[in-house]
């Protein structure tokens, strides 16, 4: 179970594939940025400034730091073995397949429950654009799936807020049909959905910076720096809010489709993150500047997690009905507090076009690193069975999609996040030390892009990964471990036996569209093969 899949094989593997190396460096910067805005900024803002307060600010600079230290390290492997499967190739070459299995495993966290937590966030702009902006009003119990706490180590929903969420239900197997039946974004329409995005986030700023009062902005840290108990305070806002930033390691999963990968894929990861950081800081001092972001307190006047019942009942005072904290749809809330409700509705209906698409990337990164493991012979080949019409990968499309139409029915969109953080942390944990490992055992191996500083990036990054874990709310930190015994469980019975390295079969399948594991479908984003736009 040590077993590692050799760089060299692994290179090879690449080489011998059949994708189309069409990605350029501003497309895949427009990738990254594609997957990272979403429910971060949009909605989870809020939930940051029920933990922090206005001292979120800070919250997105701890987690933006974060992602760039990690962003250093794989963009070092990335470089150096510019094929699919990100983390999860990554730790096969270095750490062994155990390890690897693990790494694949909490993908399956980072990818599906950030699709489910992206489809919930997508569930509130369309609910407060229905309720705003046609007077609609959608029974609660509907359009809120409930809250749960673990009880030991049983999970205890909470019914207060609602039962289903029949609108996240709709936008995950709306996501999922497109991808069967072949929909992949083109990379004019990634750029069009980019452009909407960035749009109102610019607008957001424009109208908020000017109205800020300084007098909002105080007390600037009523949680403190980490709350009075786990997931609180601007360190547990960190953790939280570090899925604003999830999504920039795609570039990395697309490195295969990329033309001159050692260039360009650092420039992608890179490039998108901090691009994303500068907006994400400049919107959260507007929403805290301009209507106040002071968390709102449980009866006994005690600090409340967000989405937690006591929060819920907090909420469902008349004095809070404008809370920023309270609100499903942040940004579009706090326009329509500061007087521009028209403009809120627009940047509610950018948020409703935009969103699904960072679903779908999350899907479609799920379907991949599937793939992956399926071509290594950790999971069963029939699982990539390709439709005959469409060509889509439709068996682990659909399973992935109803999975995630499942969660996102029945969990709020903090606790997604947060599950979806805990094993996007564990992955970039195993990538930063990955990186180091692979500079003592494989010193001389060309490296195109170096991390800069690697034994303080690599160590701070590592370091920092396992700090956020450990401030995420206390139910999220069980999931990984519950989630993981799973996984072992898994491993043993099939992959320890199946696995293609362990059998020998390190070369790649023939890949022809019938074959049982087929070629990687292209990334959404990437032009068609042989296009114009690919010519270009
Ligand atoms: N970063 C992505 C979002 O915030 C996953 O929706």
């Amino acid at each position: 179970m040590w077993r590692v899949k050799s760089l060299d094989a692994i290179l090879a593997t690449a080489e011998k594939k059949s994708l189309h190396r069409s990605l350029g460096p501003v497309q895949l910067t427009l990738l990254g940025i594609g997957a990272i805005i979403g429910t971060g900024i949009f909605v989870l803002t809020a939930a940051a400034s029920q933990k922090a307060g206005p001292g979120m600010m800070v919250s997105f600079v701890i987690a933006g730091a974060v992602c760039a230290v990690a962003a250093l390290c794989y963009s070092e492997l990335a470089a150096m073995a510019p094929v699919s499967g990100s983390a999860y190739t990554y730790t096969y070459a270095v750490l062994g397949e155990l390890l690897a299995w693990c790494v694949g495993w909490a993908l399956i966290l980072e990818y599906a429950v950030a699709a489910s937590a992206v489809s919930v966030g997508w569930s509130g702009y369309v609910l407060g654009l229905i309720e705003n902006g046609i007077g609609f009003d959608f029974p609660d119990l509907l359009s809120a799936g409930p809250t749960w706490s673990m009880n030991g180590f049983i999970p205890t929903p909470d019914f207060s807020a609602g039962i289903v969420n029949i609108p996240a239900i709709i936008v995950a197997l709306a996501v999922t049909g497109l991808l069967i039946l072949g929909t992949t974004e083109s990379a004019r329409v990634n750029a069009i959905l980019v452009a909407i995005k960035v749009a109102a986030l610019t607008v957001f700023i424009v109208l908020t910076l000017p109205v800020i009062d300084t007098a909002n902005l105080s007390p600037f840290a009523p949680n403190g720096l980490f709350g009075a108990y786990s997931g609180m305070g601007i360190v547990g806002a960190a953790a939280s809010i570090f899925f604003a930033y999830v999504g920039f390691d795609a570039v990395s999963t697309a490195a295969e489709e990329t033309k001159n990968p050692q260039r360009n894929v650092p420039i992608g990861l890179i490039g998108s993150l901090a691009f994303c950081t500068v907006f994400y800081l400049l919107v959260a001092l507007g929403a805290a500047g301009a209507i106040g972001a002071q968390p709102v307190l449980g009866a006994a006047g005690q600090a409340v997690q967000p989405g937690s019942p006591a929060f819920v009942a907090a909420c469902a005072l008349p004095a809070n009905a404008e809370a920023l904290v309270c609100s499903n749809e942040a940004l579009a809330h706090v326009l329509r507090v500061i007087g521009h409700p028209q403009v809120g509705n627009a940047l509610g209906t950018a948020a409703l076009l935009a969103l699904p698409s960072v679903i779908l990337m999350m899907i479609y990164g799920q379907t991949r690193i599937f793939f992956v493991m399926a071509r290594d012979g950790l999971l069963p080949e029939g699982l990539t069975k390709m439709h005959k019409r469409f060509k889509t990968p439709y068996v682990v499309t659909l399973f992935t999609g109803v999975a995630v139409a499942i969660a996102a029915a029945l969990f709020p969109v903090g606790q997604l996040a947060d599950i979806s953080n805990s094993g996007t942390l564990f992955a970039f944990f195993m990538v930063s030390i990955a990186v180091l490992i692979l500079r003592k055992t494989d010193p001389n191996r060309k490296r195109p892009f170096k991390t800069p500083l690697v034994w303080i990036i690599a160590p701070l990054s590592a370091a920092g990964c396992a700090f956020l874990f450990w401030n995420l709310p206390h139910d999220a930190k069980m999931v990984p471990p519950i989630w993981g015994a799973v996984g072992l469980v898994i491993y043993f019975a099939y992959g320890f036996r199946k696995s293609h390295v362990a059998r020998g079969l390190v070369e790649v399948p023939e890949l022809s569209p019938d074959a049982p594991v087929g070629p990687v479908p292209p990334m959404p984003g990437a032009p068609a093969p042989g296009s114009k736009e690919e010519r270009d």
